[in-house]
């Protein structure tokens, strides 16, 4: 099999067909001209086929170790039609710490037309195990976590819904196709928010689901047609060209991060750094088995509200920004931004709490993000 970026550049985009053009065109159309009356022909309206997003689509399958992969206009579109697959009266055991609007999608939507909810702590596959009863259909993970760095193990997850029969889903956008593909370790079926580290340049929402199961792909390719929520073309090609450079990218946020992760673990003023690239991860070992590295995403516990303003005020590469992976430096509160629609009570058992701040490293020169750190850890 092709090496990673080798299936990046090519997986989907041979030399198009009438010019030779290397890149994949741009298919900027909403209709195909048919030839004959009741004559099927394989393009005949743009949401349901695109040439450009066929091309983003294998090619996002292959870089997942996946048969069928679909893209869709965000990470919550790709999310909604993975979910999709259970119905009212099923039950869904899920991770307690998951991206904030994930989490409202559950609870303010799909819990309220009757898909029930148990959430657990997937630190400890045996919490799965015992949530699962006779109405489960479902698993899902992120991992790692969003914002708290947590890890679920995939092999056991894998293992388990395989055990009792269920489908299982990951979110894998805080890894990147690059970094751990879930599909390796069992697990049915990956999300991306492809807004993120695939885009990787902060100038596109996407997303996608990948899979190898011929039942599920059929029902998730009839709802992304059935509720349209696809990808222009032009987004679709600036993802492809993302792609191209995924690796690359991938090893420059993980070389900065873990340097910066070392630099503020080596700091006594910051109660904790939540990175599974430190020995002092308490998952380091799991991360070391399912992860290539650990990722270009910190957690911090600067200690109150306070200390949260003014260590984010004192930066000047890490933009105030939600959002995370692209090549330029991001920090974020999660409590007033990403995880707002995250009840109060849930985000302080969770540990998200008003000093936690999370930082998004991006691929700048790692001596002025250091400065940077430590002009922050100066104002704390
Ligand atoms: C882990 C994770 N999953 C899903 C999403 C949703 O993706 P999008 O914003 O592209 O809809 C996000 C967005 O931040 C995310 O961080």
């Amino acid at each position: 099999m092709p090496g990673f970026s080798t299936k990046a550049i090519h997986a989907g985009q041979d030399p198009e067909s009438v010019t030779g053009a290397v890149t994949v065109p741009i298919f900027q159309t909403s209709t195909y001209a048919q030839h004959e009356l009741g004559e099927h022909v394989k393009y005949d309206y743009g949401r349901t086929i695109n040439p450009t997003r066929e091309a983003l689509e294998t090619n996002l399958a292959a870089l997942e170790n996946g048969k069928y992969g679909f893209s869709f206009s965000s990470g919550m579109s790709a999310i909604a039609a993975a979910m999709s697959l259970v119905k009212p009266g099923d039950h869904v055991v899920a991770g307690t710490d998951m991206y904030g609007g994930t989490y409202r999608y559950f609870s303010r939507i799909l819990s309220e037309v009757g898909v029930e909810f148990t959430y657990v702590d997937m630190r400890d596959i045996e919490n799965v195990r015992t949530a699962i009863g006779p109405k489960t259909r479902l698993v899902y993970s992120e991992t790692p976590t969003n914002p708290m760095m947590n890890l679920t193990d995939l092999a056991a997850l894998g293992a388990l819904a395989k055990e009792k029969g269920l489908i299982s889903i990951v979110d894998n956008t805080f890894m990147s196709p690059y970094l751990q593909n879930p599909l390796d370790f069992g697990i049915e079926i990956v999300v991306h928010s492809a807004t993120k580290y695939i885009g990787g340049h902060s100038d596109v929402i996407g997303g996608a689901v990948v899979t190898s199961n011929a039942e599920h792909a059929e029902k998730i390719k009839f709802y992304q047609n059935a509720y349209g929520a696809v990808p222009a073309p032009f987004d679709c090609w600036l993802l492809l060209r993302s792609v191209k450079t995924l690796a690359l990218r991938m090893r420059a946020h993980c070389e900065n991060a873990q340097i910066i992760a070392d630099r503020l673990h080596a700091d006594g003023r910051l109660k904790q750094v939540y990175y599974p690239g430190l020995a002092s991860h308490p998952q380091h070992e799991l991360a070391k088995r399912q992860m290539k590295d650990f990722g270009g995403m910190i957690s911090i516990e600067t200690g109150s509200l306070e200390a949260a303003k003014r260590f984010t005020s004192a930066l000047q590469y890490f933009t105030l920004g939600e959002s995370l992976g692209g090549v330029e430096s991001l920090v974020c509160h999660p409590v007033s931004m990403t995880h707002g629609s995250v009840p109060e009570e849930r985000r302080r058992e969770l540990g998200i709490t008003d000093g936690l701040v999370r930082l998004s490293v991006g691929v700048e020169d790692v001596a002025d993000l250091i400065e940077d750190i430590e002009r922050g850890l100066a104002a704390l």
